[in-house]
């Protein structure tokens, strides 16, 4: 899946490069082509905004795919790049943990070379979203597109969508049953069976959002003032969390101290993502702004928490719980993206059941960190059996294993290099 300079994620469905997928690719790559690893990061650094966002893709520049461009517009943007086509959006910010597994491979003096390289970078990525993300100071970060989570699909946030930024075209569509005619138009259901993806009025929901952003040129000023999606996401906040931790690291290592007013903000997401909490479901739950009530719905986004570092040992014990629960996370192929017996669960509908290889990174990781050594072992071993019987996919069940999604995906194959180099 290489191209000039990075890697895509699958050929056919995903022909661009993308953010959260690079950092993982760039995890596995370290393993055996430091250089390569190092040129996936320095590449998507390429596509930073003025601003300091890191879109969530950058275009190929092929002509093939201008309409993918004309979706996004980037240029409508001043703080877009010169020249480079990318999103509006971002994405988890994954960039520190794969700069410092890199490092980790690194002599001493070049693993600071490579900070040196990286960190300005980093600073003002993580500063935009503070500054942009955060503008009362809440301490947590708000996502304004389901794609910025990564889970582009989880059930909060449809959830979210279909209650409260239905459109009433899109309604139209529904009701006239022009499903059929809309799904010819989806470049998604060419690739992958329409039951592994999105339903129709989903789809259009997502891209409304997109639409509607693209209309306010991308400025958080007129975002902020919108009605759009505006969700404080626990999985997201969690990512970031632990991707200051590894910015704190790299200081250090530089000899720098972080910015006064970036190191107070991370302290204080420190103390508060504890407000995702709900006692009764005994979870992490995202924040929904717009309504001002958290999103009760359960998915995996839970335990990205663990991957944080900073949670409560004995919320990481209430987290273990769940996963060892047979009727919802405990299935035969952990772990589920959404319990089992939930009524969104599909085994193969794309965030909505399947088990994916980088959640199931991220959650052992973090199991790892609280002590939870066979826990995590485990989710690693079932991961490799999964890949061991079926290929590198995208998504699997986790009720028998059956593969789904698109075939050969970059970062299924790359952390599968990780996992190895664990054992
Ligand atoms: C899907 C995933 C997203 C990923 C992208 C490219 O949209 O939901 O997380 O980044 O594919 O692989």
């Amino acid at each position: 899946n290489y191209r000039n300079g990075h890697t895509i994620p699958a050929e056919g469905l995903y022909p661009h490069q993308w953010l959260w997928d690079s950092c993982f690719i760039a995890i596995g790559l370290a393993h055996y082509d430091i250089e390569r690893a190092k040129m996936e990061i320095l590449n998507l650094l390429k596509g930073q905004w003025s601003n300091g966002m890191v879109p969530h893709m950058i275009f190929d520049p092929a002509l093939k795919y201008r309409q993918d461009r004309e979706l996004w517009r980037s240029y409508t943007s001043p703080y877009s790049p010169d020249g480079i086509a990318t999103s509006g959006i971002t994405q988890p910010p994954l960039i520190a943990e794969a700069v410092v597994q890199i490092g980790k491979k690194l002599s001493k003096e070049d693993r600071r070379a490579w900070y040196a390289k990286t960190y300005p970078h980093l600073v003002k990525y993580h500063k935009w979203l503070y500054r942009d993300r955060d503008p009362k100071n809440e301490g947590l970060v708000l996502l304004v597109h389901p794609w910025e989570s990564g889970l582009d699909s989880s059930p909060p946030w449809m959830f979210d969508l279909e209650q409260n930024h239905m459109a009433l075209w899109i309604r139209a569509v529904k009701w006239l049953k022009l499903d059929g005619l809309v799904n010819k138009l989806r470049r998604d259901t060419h690739f992958v069976p329409p039951g592994q993806r999105l339903s129709t009025t989903d789809a259009l929901l997502v891209f409304h959002v997109l639409r509607k952003l693209r209309h306010k040129g991308y400025s958080h000023q007129r975002i902020m003032k919108s009605k759009l999606p505006k969700v404080e996401d626990a999985g997201f906040n969690a990512i970031f969390i632990r991707a200051n931790s590894h910015l704190k690291h790299m200081a250090k290592t530089l000899g720098l101290d972080l910015p006064q007013s970036l190191a107070a903000d991370i302290k204080h997401t420190e103390e508060v993502y504890n407000d995702l909490w709900d006692e009764a479901a005994s979870q992490y739950f995202s924040f929904n702004i717009n309504t001002g009530e958290k999103i009760l719905i359960p998915s995996i986004a839970t335990f990205l928490a663990l991957y944080s570092g900073k949670i409560s040992k004995d919320h990481a014990a209430k987290l273990v719980e769940h996963l060892n629960n047979h009727q919802t996370y405990a299935a035969k192929f952990p772990v589920p993206s959404v319990p089992q017996n939930s009524t969104w669960f599909a085994a193969h509908r794309y965030w909505q059941g399947p088990t994916w290889i980088n959640t199931n990174w991220l959650i052992a990781d973090g199991l790892d960190r609280y002590d939870y050594k066979e826990e995590a072992a485990k989710i690693r071993e079932s991961s490799l059996q999964l890949v061991e019987r079926s290929g590198f996919y995208e998504y699997f069940s986790p009720n028998d294993g059956s593969p789904a999604g698109a075939k050969n995906f970059s970062w299924t194959a790359a952390l599968t290099i990780d996992f190895l180099n664990r054992k």
